[in-house]
């Protein structure tokens, strides 16, 4: 390949028709689900102002330290833009910016669509990759939280998911709990950093929680005897973190207890959930989410309470790959949208003009996908790609045919081959494609 070719850009994949095949199933299901909880979709702009997500996510989140796309201000007094590395922050402003919290402070909302960061690359790792994420406002009760994780179970399982799947939890406390924890944090890790990972030794300072889910071995070692955030808790949140156990146990879905669970995101207070799909190895994370109490007023509305999480489809896809999934069943009506219905095949050259006349009546009359040669191939061509195409009828013109103005309908799942007048063409190929 010639050196200065062009590629998409690294991280960044094509879908193709066959693809998405896959990707719209990943997509109905999810529109349907969460429309049948009643959560309404959401489509927020791919860029924002820089400063939104700085903001919301953490001046010390990996996301924001690393992993934006960012334009710089273009001139003096504009401010800078990036492309959404995720959907809550883009929610919560559209929220404020929506006047809400006043008017209708309950709002349900869901998304799909892309969202970019600037990661490594690697199977299931994209820089451009899509999350099926929801998001409720005016809420504060633990069940939802429990609600929304049950969502999240069942949207695997409407796609096939087993057994394997796994939901942990944890709580992420109050402030006022993450302070106290926070100061006996650093004075537990102060006297204990050597030999921790760069990354660690940079964050003691400025976010000590991140030291928790640090991936490397000796640093997730040295971490063991840490002080938890559940010897912090106040009434009110371990409250809350009890009566969302206890509304995942009425809804029946068992949870596993991740005291070490603190999410790579800053704007998380009391419950904290994933759902892995531990055959994925370090990359088994499919789903994220929590709540975020604080998050709308920090960005300038009014105190509102809000939980949430967000599917990554393109993790979901590759461990769908691995089971198999989606069957070809589940998937056979977008597939067969691929096909063409009828397949108009002109004999000669002059036949081609009456071909691309019938081809447009037949459109006009929606009965199907149409398709016809427009490259001058033969007869016999013609044929082998009607077949190819799956097409169930082919509707055959010659000079015979356009002399008689009665033409040559064949059902290409039978063999059997009838004349037809113009005038009974639509009804006759609809009556073909409806057998
Ligand atoms: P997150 O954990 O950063 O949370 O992302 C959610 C999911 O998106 C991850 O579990 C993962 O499956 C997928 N994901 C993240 N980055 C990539 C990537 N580079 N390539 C492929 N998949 C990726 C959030 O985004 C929060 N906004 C979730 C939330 C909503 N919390 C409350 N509301």
């Amino acid at each position: 390949m010639a050196s200065d070719s062009y590629r998409a850009p690294r991280g960044t994949r094509d879908l193709l028709p066959e693809d998405l095949i896959r990707i719209r199933h990943l997509e109905r299901t999810a529109r349907k689900l969460a429309q049948s909880f009643r959560y309404g979709e959401i489509r927020t702009p791919l860029i924002e102002e820089t400063r939104l997500f700085t903001r919301s996510l953490g001046e010390g989140s990996d996301v924001v330290e690393k992993e934006m796309f960012t334009v710089p201000p273009r001139a003096e007094g504009s401010s800078s833009h990036s492309l959404r590395p995720e959907g809550t922050a883009s929610a919560v402003r559209a929220y404020i910016q929506g006047g809400f919290a006043a008017r209708a402070p309950l709002q349900k909302w869901f998304y799909l669509g892309p969202m970019f960061r600037y990661e490594r690359p690697q199977r299931g790792r994209e820089r451009q990759f899509y999350q099926f994420g929801v998001e409720v406002f005016g809420v504060t009760s633990p069940s939802l939280d429990a609600e929304i994780v049950d969502l999240a179970m069942r949207y695997f399982e409407a796609l096939g998911f087993g057994l394997e799947l796994e939901v942990r939890v944890n709580t992420m406390g109050d402030p006022e709990d993450r302070a106290c924890w926070s100061s006996a944090l650093r004075e537990y890790f102060a006297p204990r950093m050597e030999g921790r990972c760069a990354d660690c030794q940079s964050r003691l300072e400025r976010n000590v929680f991140r030291l928790l889910d640090c991936k490397v071995a000796d640093c997730k070692e040295a971490n063991r005897d840490a002080p938890s955030l559940r010897d912090f808790l106040q009434e009110a949140s371990a409250g809350h973190h009890q009566g969302f156990l206890h509304s995942l146990q009425a809804l029946g879905r068992a949870a596993v207890d991740a005291p070490s669970l603190v999410r790579g995101l800053d704007y998380y207070t009391r419950t904290v959930f994933e759902v892995h799909y531990p055959p994925l190895g370090a990359r088994s994370a499919l789903c994220g989410g929590g709540r975020y109490d604080g998050l709308v007023e920090e960005l300038g509305g009014a105190a509102t309470a809000a939980t949430g999480f967000a599917i990554g489809l393109t993790g979901t896809e590759f461990a769908m790959e691995e089971l198999g999934l989606p069957t070809a069943e589940a998937v056979a009506d977008l597939a067969s949208e691929l096909q063409a219905a009828v397949y108009v095949v002109a004999i000669s050259a002059e036949d081609r003009q009456e071909a691309l006349a019938l081809a447009g009546l037949l459109r006009g009359a929606e009965i199907g996908a149409v398709d016809l040669d427009h490259r001058g191939r033969s007869a016999k061509a013609q044929f082998k790609e009607a077949d190819k195409g799956g097409a169930r009828v082919v509707l055959v013109v010659g000079a015979d045919e356009r002399a008689a103005d009665t033409f040559v309908l064949r059902d290409m799942e039978g063999g059997v081959e009838s004349k037809v007048a113009r005038a009974d063409l639509v009804e006759a190929v609809g009556a073909m494609l409806q057998a």
